[in-house]
């Protein structure tokens, strides 16, 4: 098993970088929707690592998982501190309701083991903060599932921004509108088990983002609205939401740039997933840039005087990142392949990962501060994280 000493990165090789060392063994901690399609599926495709165990509270799920996945029964746990003890667990992914987020990640940490755990990493900031210092006591390998920052037009939007292209930055906006019908969300409807709602969900990964742009947001002005207050169930019973359906927020940034937010699985028409509009814009002192997910290989830019133009995303910006396996043909799959990719090469060769805990932790004090202000009507301040 690698641990904390070896940082990781010493022994733990995919076939295609011609080491005679193993690939690395994840432990998948929660076996939902997210780590089927996305992480047990980019695993697989690696190259660099394999699903060496699972978990899941859910047992009839967890047995599913165990037949797909072709693993025996002392591989499958309902508790994940039960496949922290197991050996061929190098690493794992976190991707269990929110309100388990922290202390699997935690306890993982603990057991040496380097942890890839969903957003919002945290129920709050002083959860997320705790889970920080985990990772960092431990010297595993940390990272968030911020899965947008791998799109290539947004990494491509984020090299220009951070190289000049765009001047000074002075504005970002951001439009998360999908269509989901008003059924029963499970877990994500509920503050016990997943501190918000969109907030949370689709914000979190914009907040992320912008902040890996512009630096830490500062002040924030912000409104949430719950619209279906009931929910109904499989079996038709309504079961009551208490998490924001809709939020909006207007932000500072330090050092002066602002951006404004909105974010919605209410917006009818607007459809699902990739398919909603996700739309992330620039404005510089120079020029202006263009986001939408419904195009991941090109941006629109357009320069002072002139008009928004289509750019296309340079090869570089739509490789995989390390040396992983060729990634796939379908965009929408290929970006959340070079998430975990860049989870794999990181432990693979002992560098930090990106983003990171402070990453998630400094998107959950973003989201804790705009739920203050909602509730108190005021601005409110971002408790720093650092
Ligand atoms: N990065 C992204 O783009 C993205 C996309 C979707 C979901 N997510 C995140 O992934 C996480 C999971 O979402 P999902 O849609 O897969 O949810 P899901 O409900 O499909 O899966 C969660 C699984 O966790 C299991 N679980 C609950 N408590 C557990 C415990 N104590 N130990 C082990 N397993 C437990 C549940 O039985 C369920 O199977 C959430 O944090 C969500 O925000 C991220």
């Amino acid at each position: 098993m690698r641990g904390p000493q070896d940082g990781g990165g010493g022994t733990a090789a995919g076939s295609r970088h011609g080491a005679a060392s193993a690939p690395v063994g994840v432990g998948l901690i929660g076996v939902g929707r997210q780590a089927d399609w996305a992480h047990a599926r980019a695993i697989r495709r690696s190259g660099l690592a394999v699903v060496a165990a699972i978990c899941d509270a859910d047992e009839v799920l967890l047995r599913a998982r165990a037949e797909a996945y072709g693993l025996p029964p002392e591989r499958c746990f309902t508790r994940y501190q039960d496949l922290l003890e197991c050996p061929a667990v190098d690493a794992v992914t976190v991707a269990t309701p929110n309100h388990v987020h922290a202390p699997a990640a935690i306890a993982a940490a603990e057991a040496g083991k380097h942890v890839l755990c969903e957003k919002p990493i945290a129920m709050d900031a002083a959860e997320a903060v705790a889970m920080l210092q985990a990772v960092r006591r431990a010297g595993v390998r940390h990272m968030t599932a911020f899965t947008y920052r791998f799109v290539p037009a947004m990494r491509f939007l984020r090299h220009l921004a951070l190289a000049g292209r765009f001047g000074d930055l002075r504005a970002v906006r951001s439009r998360r509108l999908m269509d989901w019908p008003d059924e029963s969300l499970g877990w994500r409807q509920h503050r016990a088990t997943a501190a918000s709602g969109d907030l949370g969900d689709m914000a979190s990964h914009r907040i992320d983002y912008a902040q890996s742009v512009l630096g830490p947001v500062r002040r924030v002005h912000g409104l949430t609205r719950v619209f279906v207050p009931e929910r109904r169930l499989p079996g038709g019973a309504m079961d009551p939401a208490d998490v924001d359906d809709w939020c909006a927020f207007v932000a500072e940034f330090e050092g002066g740039p602002v951006g404004v937010f909105e974010s919605t699985k209410l917006a009818r028409g607007y459809g699902r997933g990739d398919a909603g509009t996700d739309e992330f814009e620039i404005n510089g002192s120079a020029a202006s840039a263009f986001f939408r997910l419904r195009s991941p290989h090109a941006l629109e830019v357009g320069d002072a005087g002139g008009a928004m133009a289509p750019e296309a995303v340079p090869p570089e910006f739509l490789a995989p990142i390390g040396a992983g396996a060729a990634l796939s043909a379908d965009p929408g799959l290929a970006f959340r392949e070079n998430q975990m990719y860049e989870f794999l090469d990181a432990i693979r060769t002992g560098r930090p990962c990106s983003p990171d805990f402070l990453d998630g932790a400094r998107a959950v004090a973003v989201v804790d501060a705009v739920l203050r202000s909602a509730a108190s009507g005021r601005a409110v301040d971002v408790a720093p994280v650092a």
